[in-house]
């Protein structure tokens, strides 16, 4: 866990560091099309909030994971081999983490996104128990009652090969991944609150293996007049 005391980050000697391969099954096409929005950038920014809303259509939540993941270019000449680029910086270009989408309503897509292919894949394991972990923790954290949560997940394992004192190199990629995925709900007229835990237990209950750590997640809603609520800092539960 990183904290202020941590000591800096120092990169080890270089060479190929290899990752773990997590195996998805039964993966689910989202829809290809993918259409770029025309929205001002600073409209975006002075126009977001953290704010809960309704289901969240499967074409809309594809379109999120998308602009928000796109691997832009791909090299195997980094100082520890492979390095990418995306819309979010990661450090030394690992991008070690990835998003689980898991919806508050049982019948929408659940499932560890696989950038690759555009697709959401399952694991072994059976979803409700998931699903009914992570709905609890956004009723706590939030007042949503619809919508689907991104959980942050990463395998350290590349990055604490490539890195001493790794741990804050992680939580300060989960940070631009947050504020990415808030960015780009909001240019895609979409709600986006970030959630105040790690999100362990939910990444388990799904399946993913016990090395696999939660770093935070954003809960995402649809937006309609019925369902927006701006997140009110007052209340106890947005004091994080
Ligand atoms: C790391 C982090 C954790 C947060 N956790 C929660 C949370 O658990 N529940 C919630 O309602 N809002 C949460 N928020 C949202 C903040 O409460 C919100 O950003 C703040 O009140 C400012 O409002 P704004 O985002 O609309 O500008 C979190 C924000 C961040 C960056």
């Amino acid at each position: 866990m990183a904290i202020h005391t941590d000591a800096e980050p120092l990169p080890r000697i270089p060479g190929d560091r290899p990752a773990n391969a997590i195996e998805l099954r039964d993966l689910k096409p989202l829809p290809a099309h993918v259409e770029t929005p025309p929205v001002d950038f600073f409209d975006v920014l002075a126009g977001r909030r953290s704010r809960v809303g309704g289901s969240v259509p499967t074409g809309l939540l594809g379109k999120l994971l998308w602009h928000a993941t796109q691997l832009r270019e791909r090299g195997f000449d980094g100082r520890f081999g492979q390095w990418e680029s995306r819309p979010t910086p990661s450090a030394g270009g690992i991008h070690s983490i990835r998003l689980l989408a898991i919806p508050l309503d049982a019948d929408d897509v659940a499932g560890v996104y696989d950038d690759a292919t555009h697709a959401i894949g399952r694991l072994d394991q059976d979803a409700a128990a998931a699903i009914a972990l992570n709905r609890a923790s956004v009723t706590e954290l939030t007042a949503a009652v619809a919508g689907t949560t991104l959980q942050l997940f990463a395998d350290p394992t590349r990055l604490t090969a490539c890195y001493d004192n790794h741990s804050s190199l992680l939580w300060r990629d989960a940070g631009a991944v947050t504020a990415t995925l808030c960015m780009t709900a909001e240019a895609l007229g979409l709600n986006a609150v970030p959630l105040g835990r790690h999100g362990d237990e939910v990444a388990h209950a799904f399946g993913l293996p016990a090395y696999v750590v939660g770093l935070g997640a954003v809960h995402i809603g649809a937006r309609s007049s019925a369902n927006d609520t701006v997140r009110d800092p007052t209340l106890e539960h947005t004091r994080r």
